[in-house]
Formats: structure tokens, C-alpha cells, sequence
């Protein structure tokens, strides 16, 4: 049987890279997906090629940091399909400066998308979720969360994440809601595609296993912390990374 047979999820910043990648993979394995992004173009086309496929999905245009948005989401996803029982909270973007020249508009923007929208999905899931008694919330966090050169706005968002997340394992655990998060390093997107050859090839160096992850092998860990098989996991950050964060 398909892993996430009946259920409904909701993927945020899934028009490209690891949120495309999640999206394809829970409608292969029977989930009713919800794609949100602001990418319109692309979330639409998304969609109609799920559906192609015989997978069942919808798109939502709109911004994770605007709680009324939010809000008229989620409340349309259960008007159409009657649960939301997974959300991934994936969107992002990136401002990267050195600190001392980051801008309040770099240094808020990036804050607002990863760390309060990531809130607001959640405590609005919650609503939804908490009457199920059940439900799975996978965040995002990152190796930048340890700290990064010029991204003190995104290394400070991933990192508040993780407090996030395990604050709210704590908190939606005795309604069965389980709540983790996933800490990616160095993964081949349109995020870290503009990224210097030099400076990827220095970075894949540092890398113990020599390569790039892929979208689908983050899509993979979401399957597995959405499905039954991690029904005694929460409050957990794996970091899949290729091993970068071992031993250093
Ligand atoms: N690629 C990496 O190496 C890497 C590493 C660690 C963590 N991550 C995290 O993984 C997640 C996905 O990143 P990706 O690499 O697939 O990047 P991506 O740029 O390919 O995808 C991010 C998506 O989020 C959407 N988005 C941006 N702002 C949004 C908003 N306010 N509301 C809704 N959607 C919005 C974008 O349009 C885009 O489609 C992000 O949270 C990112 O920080 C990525």
C-alpha cells in the first residue's frame, strides 16, 4: 500500500528544488497535495503534471509570513478534502551579506519567510490538526543553523527553528501531533545554483561523501518523518548532509 494513502499535506515553497521534489514524491505515495508557493507559473504547471500522473494536487499562490494568507489556506484545504494532516514547512529564501553590511530589509525578510512563517503554519495547522489527534510537522532547519559566513539573517532563522520545533514537539505532543525538523547542507536547487564554481567545489571538498545532495533525498527523509514508520519520533533535527557536520 502507498505510504501516505488518504492523507492530506501541505507543502510550502513547493514550486522548485526539495519542496517540488516532496510534492512529486507524497503524490506517488497516495497523499492529496497542497502546493503552496509564490511562483506561480511554476506551482501551476506543477500541479497540472501531478495530476497527469494520476496524483491529486491543488496550488496555493501566496506568502508563508502573512498570517491571514495562511489562515484562508488552510481553512480552504480542509473545506476541500476534510483534514490536513501533514505540513512541511519548506519555503525560503536567501539575503546573504556580511553582517555588517546586511540590510534591516535583508535581515527581516529572511527572518519573516523561515522563523514566523514557520510559526504561523504551524500554530495554524495546529487548530486543524489538534481535533484529529493527529498530525506531522516536518520543518527546516539547515548546516547553516552551526553558523555561516554571511548569512548571519538565515543561520539566526534555522537556528530559531530548531528551538521552534522542539518547543512544539513539547507542546502538540499529547494531542499526537509530532513535530521535527530537517537540517540540509549542500543541496543541488535553484537556491545554490548561482553559488561560484569555486567556492562549490571548495564546499563539496569539505563534504565527506564528495557530492551534492538532491532534492529527492531530502524528499525522502519528508516521506519517512510524514508516514506511520516515525510514529515515535518528535522534536528530533536530522541534519542529512553527507556527513559535513561530523567530526568537525
Ligand atoms: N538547497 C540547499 O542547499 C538547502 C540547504 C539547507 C536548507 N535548505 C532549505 O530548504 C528549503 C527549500 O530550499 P530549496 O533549496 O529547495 O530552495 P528553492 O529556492 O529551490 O525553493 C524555495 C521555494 O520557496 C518559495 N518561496 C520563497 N518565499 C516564499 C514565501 N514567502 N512563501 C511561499 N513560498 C516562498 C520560492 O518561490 C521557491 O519555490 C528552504 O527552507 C531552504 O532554506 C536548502
Amino acid at each position: 500500500m502507498a505510504r501516505l494513502e488518504g492523507k492530506v499535506a501541505l507543502i510550502t515553497g513547493a514550486a522548485g528544488g526539495i519542496g517540488l521534489a516532496t510534492a512529486q514524491r507524497f503524490a506517488q505515495e497516495g497523499a492529496i497535495v497542497a502546493v503552496n508557493d509564490m511562483n506561480e507559473a511554476a506551482g501551476v504547471k506543477e500541479v497540472e503534471n501531478i495530476c497527469q500522473a494520476g496524483g491529486k494536487a491543488v496550488f496555493y499562490l501566496g506568502n508563508v509570513s502573512d498570517a491571514a494568507f495562511v489562515k484562508q489556506m488552510m481553512k480552504d484545504v480542509v473545506e476541500k478534502y476534510g483534514r490536513l494532516d501533514i505540513l512541511i514547512n519548506n519555503a525560503g529564501v536567501v539575503r546573504d551579506a556580511m553582517s555588517h553590511k546586511m540590510t534591516e530589509e535583508q535581515w527581516d525578510t529572511v527572518i519573516d519567510i523561515h522563523l514566523k512563517g514557520t510559526w504561523l503554519c504551524s500554530r495554524t495547522a495546529f487548530e486543524y490538526m489538534k481535533p484529529q489527534l493527529f498530525g506531522r510537522i516536518v520543518n527546516t532547519s539547515s548546516t547553516s543553523s552551526e553558523g555561516n559566513i554571511g548569512q548571519a539573517n538565515y543561520s539566526a532563522a534555522k537556528a530559531g527553528i530548531i528551538g521552534l520545533t522542539k518547543t512544539l514537539a513539547l507542546e502538540y505532543a499529547r494531542s499526537n501531533i509530532l513535530v521535527n525538523a530537517v537540517a540540509p547542507g549542500y543541496i543541488n536547487t535553484p537556491m545554490t545554483a548561482g553559488i561560484p564554481a569555486q567556492v562549490q567545489e571548495a564546499v563539496v571538498n569539505r563534504i565527506p561523501l564528495k557530492r551534492k545532495g538532491n532534492p529527492e533525498e531530502i524528499a525522502n527523509l519528508h516521506l519517512f518523518l510524514a508516514s506511520d514508520e516515525s510514529s515515535y519520533i518528535t522534536g528530533q533535527v536530522i541534519f542529512i548532509d553527507g556527513g559535513a557536520t561530523v567530526g568537525v
